[in-house]
């Protein structure tokens, strides 16, 4: 009698395993994520209490010009008269998320026109690394992640995972 319950619960489970694999998004944790026919690692699980201080650091370094919300600020792909670019979003609708972890540490520690700027395309994204310790711009970046969707999650774990 045991038998039939067993091969019904495999049953149930395969099922289950089938429908993930032909019509599911696979989760952002646990699974490898596999992008171009490339596989990495699953997506690491941010820890609450650095997120929590990453939030706070920053509404206090960052908010003013990127938004209290991620929002960053109006027009961003339009440039100001002197040549730069408004602060972009930081949420799914920026571009944060295409870069890697070390791209953007770089950016945060010195500066967007020492990382990217020339003179035709200034950038006014100011240096932090007299501001921020590593742990800070690790816990502001977690922070950030913990706001992105899973796809925006999983391309750029991907592309910090495949060393871009
Ligand atoms: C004084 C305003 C200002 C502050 C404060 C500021 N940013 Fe920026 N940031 C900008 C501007 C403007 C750009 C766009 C520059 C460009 O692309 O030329 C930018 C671009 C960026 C980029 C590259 C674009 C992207 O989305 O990948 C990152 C990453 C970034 N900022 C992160 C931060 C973080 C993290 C903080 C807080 C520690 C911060 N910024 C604080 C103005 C600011």
């Amino acid at each position: 009698m045991k038998r039939p319950g067993l091969l019904a619960l495999l049953g149930l489970l395969l099922g289950v395993g089938a429908a993930v694999a032909l019509f599911g998004r696979a989760p952002a944790t646990g699974q490898p994520v596999v992008l171009n026919g490339t596989a990495v690692p699953p997506v690491p699980t941010l820890v609450p209490e650095q997120v929590a201080r990453g939030a706070t650091l920053y509404a206090q370094s960052c908010a003013r010009c990127h938004g209290a919300n991620l929002e960053g600020q109006p027009n961003w792909k339009v440039r100001l008269p002197d040549g730069t670019l408004p602060a972009p979003p930081h949420d799914d609708t920026g571009h944060t998320w295409h870069h890697s972890d070390t791209v953007l540490r770089d950016i945060i520690t010195r500066g967007g026109q020492a990382v990217y700027g020339s003179a035709d395309s200034p950038s006014a994204m100011p240096a932090f690394s007299g501001t921020l310790s590593d742990a800070d711009t690790t816990a502001i970046l977690d922070f950030l992640k913990s706001r992105w969707g899973t796809e925006q999650r999983e391309y750029q774990w991907w592309m910090t995972a495949t060393g871009k």
